[in-house]
């Protein structure tokens, strides 16, 4: 097919009646003439402009499904020359799944309470990676070698012990290797005993409620505060009190001071997911409160390594003198997700029970993967991967904001882009017919994964509408042209002209 003739052969095909949205079935369409060689590799297709006009859609639409097309390899772009299909195309449509037919709804009979309200209240996506999943950090730099070459040899020279169960807490090798990383750069105070290897922060948590409260005991949490751990909390049994988050961290009113929790659960480092840092005074209430009342401090240390333009901050376990904390941290960001390694650090009083807890409840084994990982810390290979991150996940993150910058100026403020892995872009509030879940979904449409900030909050009074973007794992050429496509989700709930 000649690029003339493009535009008749896509008008005979677009159906504005089937409910699919214009810019997915252009999308398709094109995907489908480039991949059966209708339109052969070299072809020049048709200006956004021209194409718009004789199609009467938007510009805008077509731009940005071209924009789609660049990402995904389909066809090239050059400024000054225009758009031509490229020479090798993917081989298949990737697509977003159709939505499967619904299950049947579960019945009363068929789950608990607690299963039931975990599951239609469950956050988490079905996408775990590319343009802008957050929290996930770029995987594809992990230094595989490094870890393939001291994997090899614990195969090698093969240890029976490392293939049974886990002793109660983890390997000693690395809880030892753990202990030295944590004093020197979490600013931790811990001896090896006092620290627990875990599947990662989820199960730490867990594992920190089960042995520290009972059902129907309270729990302060951020409000916001990451989906993840509110279920497992909701799971426990235990009654989440949300309390409000000022520029100073957690913010308890006068009545939540009143009534003391059994636990709270903060995110002192990296406010998650608004990214404000906790201020001294606003510690040292806290561990004063704690210490006066008797209740148990978590600290989620899940990101801070990754702070940009300053020093990672201290812990607040670090300044516990009264062994009220029990800090949790992962290698979920560090290295990567699928790991599943995490740590605990408990006062010296609980670590015994905790190690026997975890082996009872959990009966924990991948003491070859805890061997490999020990050495991988012991020998820097840890601290250096890290400092490489900190440095592109920097770039990463100044590529966004200028991005955002350009498009918007100053109309859509960002927040908490100063550590981590993601960095929150506040909307204006918005018609209930356009909320911030409504952008996401659009975003989705246009394979661009974001999360709505009102999703975070439990209380609905204080939802502000925003988006979670991640930009750690999505190479640097990407993310301007995948913020494209998100700005034209946004730009078209706001009702805005691009
Ligand atoms: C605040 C926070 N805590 C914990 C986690 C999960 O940690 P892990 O993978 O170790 O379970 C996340 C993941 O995004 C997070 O954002």
């Amino acid at each position: 097919m000649r690029a003339s003739v493009l535009s008749d052969w896509l008008a005979q095909r677009l159906d504005r009646g089937n409910g699919q949205p214009v810019y997915r079935q252009l999308h398709r369409l094109l995907q489908q003439a480039i991949l059966s060689r209708e339109l052969p590799a070299g072809t020049k297709v048709p200006s956004s402009r021209l194409l718009a006009n004789e199609l009467g859609i938007a510009r805008n639409t077509v731009t940005q499904v071209y924009e789609q097309l660049v990402l995904e390899g389909y066809v090239t772009s050059t400024t000054g020359r225009g758009t031509f299909v490229a020479d090798s195309a993917p081989d298949e449509i990737v697509e977003a799944p159709e939505a499967p037919a619904q299950p049947p709804a579960p019945t009363a009979q068929a789950l608990s309470v607690r299963g039931a309200r975990l599951v239609a209240g469950s956050g988490v996506s079905k996408r775990q990676m590319g343009a802008f999943m957050p929290g996930v950090p770029d995987v594809s730099r992990f230094p595989a070698q490094v870890w393939n070459r001291i994997s090899s040899k614990y195969w090698r020279r093969l240890r029976p012990e490392l293939l049974t169960y886990a002793p109660g807490g983890g390997l000693a090798l690395l809880r030892h290797a753990l202990a030295d990383y944590l004093r020197t750069s979490r600013s931790v105070r811990c001896t090896p005993e006092q620290i627990i290897i875990t599947t990662g922060i989820h199960q730490s948590v867990d594992l920190a409620v089960r042995l520290l409260s009972d059902p129907g005991d309270v729990i302060w949490t951020e409000d916001p505060c990451y989906w993840g751990v509110r279920s497992v909390l909701h799971v426990s049994g235990l009654r989440s009190r949300p309390i409000g988050v000022d520029a100073e961290g957690i913010a308890p009113s006068p009545d939540d001071l009143a009534n003391p929790p059994k636990l709270m659960l903060v995110t002192p480092s990296h406010q998650y997911p608004l990214g404000m840092v906790m201020t001294l005074a606003r510690r040292r209430m806290l561990l004063e409160y704690a210490r006066q009342h008797q209740c148990w401090i978590i600290e989620d240390d899940y990101d801070s390594e990754f702070r940009y333009g300053s020093r990672p901050l201290a812990s607040l376990q670090g300044l516990d003198t009264a062994g009220q904390v029990i800090y949790v941290g992962s290698f979920s960001k560090t290295l990567f997700p699928g790991l599943r390694v995490g740590y605990l650090v408990v006062p010296e009083a609980l670590a015994e029970s905790f190690a026997t807890a975890s082996a009872e409840l959990y009966r924990e084994g991948q003491l070859v993967q805890q061997a490999v990982l020990a050495e991988f810390i012991a020998e820097g290979h840890f601290t250096s991967h890290i400092r490489k991150m900190r440095t592109l996940y920097g770039q990463r993150r100044q590529t966004l904001l200028d991005a955002v910058a350009r498009r918007y100026g100053d109309a859509l403020p960002t927040v908490g882009g100063d550590a981590g892995l993601h960095l929150v872009l506040q909307l204006p509030q918005l018609p209930r017919e356009a909320d911030d879940r409504k952008v996401a979904a659009a975003a989705l449409e246009r394979n661009i994964v974001v999360r709505p900030l009102s999703g975070y909050y439990a209380d609905a009074a204080r939802a502000a509408p925003g988006l979670l973007i991640g930009y750690a794992c999505v190479p640097d050429e990407e993310i301007a042209p995948a913020f494209g496509l998100l700005a034209g989700a946004i730009d078209e709930m706001l009702g805005r002209g691009a």
